[in-house]
């Protein structure tokens, strides 16, 4: 194989309580990548649309992690990559994870798959730490993996999969400001009280066993933040009213995703999901401020090729 087209699905990090350790990938909204080998080495970013990124190599997320895989790899020559974009940079739905995590993805695909998973998330790292200056990995955890995966530890890097309840859906709403991933983690406190650090654990702990069990009432309760929202929230407009609304239209829960400034809610089938993305909307029109809503079901195969 020469080429290999991709999608590379959008996906929420943190799910609330989860701070830099959860993420969970989407089905409805993703990039495409065109991936081919070269015999000249390295990496040449040839087409990208859609959004105004750098097209350098070591400018983009998806050359970085791309190099990182190369660098590791005995193969000798090259690749080319072409990048159309639908997820929004700095959306806070993992725009540069999906260029990232597509980019090495595609590239073990075209090398007869030598590399883990494990591995090629250890890769787009580095297009995360070229985007927000920490090489987080829950964005490209769930992309790479699928579903929601926890990282269980950076180092060594411990990622598990968590299987996906079937009648979950995820509602995203993308109020049109920019908030960079690097200028919302500069404003976070580096401490934190113990009494914050009981909630917060108890609430992962409650969130994964939601998960495994399909315990919709326990995913919920667990979709709780008391470090990370109460700071982040007041870069978003209308967070709480958004928060608010969507919980009287039924979501089981509702919170920043990623760094913001989109907001995600978790619903229990698609048309409490569909109901609680009007309920959101609403209060970005009456505010004022443009919006793109998307519901999704939870995406459990992660990158696939097209
Ligand atoms: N965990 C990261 C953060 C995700 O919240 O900064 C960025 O999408």
């Amino acid at each position: 194989m020469e080429a290999i087209k991709i999608f590379c699905p959008a996906t929420i990090a943190n799910i609330s309580c989860g701070f830099d350790v959860l993420g969970v990938a989407l089905d409805s909204v993703g990039d495409e990548m065109v991936i081919r080998k070269t015999v000249e080495k390295g990496i040449r970013i040839t087409k990208l649309e859609g959004q105004d990124l750098p097209m350098e190599t070591l400018q983009n997320v998806a050359g970085v992690a791309g190099l990182a895989l190369l660098e590791a790899s005995d193969y000798q020559g090259g690749f080319e990559i072409e990048i159309y974009k639908n997820i929004k940079a700095g959306s806070g739905i993992g725009s540069s994870a999906a260029s990232s995590a597509g980019a090495v993805w595609a590239m073990n695909e075209l090398l007869g798959r030598s590399f883990s998973t494990m591995e090629l998330v250890r890769f787009a790292m580095e297009g995360e730490r070229l985007a927000s200056g920490v090489a987080h990995a829950d964005n490209v955890a769930p992309a790479l993996f699928g579903g929601f995966t926890l990282v269980r530890s950076y180092e060594p890097l411990d990622i598990i999969p968590i299987p996906n309840p079937e009648e979950l859906y995820a509602t995203v709403i993308h109020p049109q400001i920019e908030v960079k991933t690097s200028d919302s983690r500069k404003i976070l406190k580096t401490n934190i009280t113990l009494k914050d650090g009981i909630k917060q654990w108890g609430n992962v702990g409650g969130l994964i066993a939601g998960l495994f069990t399909s315990d919709y009432g326990l995913i919920g309760r667990s979709l709780e933040d008391h470090i990370v929202e109460p700071i982040r929230s007041i870069l978003i407009p209308g967070f709480d009213k958004v928060k608010q609304e969507a919980i009287l239209a039924g979501a089981l829960g509702c919170g920043i995703s990623g760094s913001g400034p989109s907001i995600f809610a978790l619903n229990k089938g698609e048309k409490t999901a569909l109901k609680v993305g009007k309920a959101m909307k609403r209060i970005y029109q009456d505010i004022g401020i443009d919006f793109d809503v998307h519901v999704s079901k939870i995406n459990s195969e992660g990158i696939k090729r097209l």
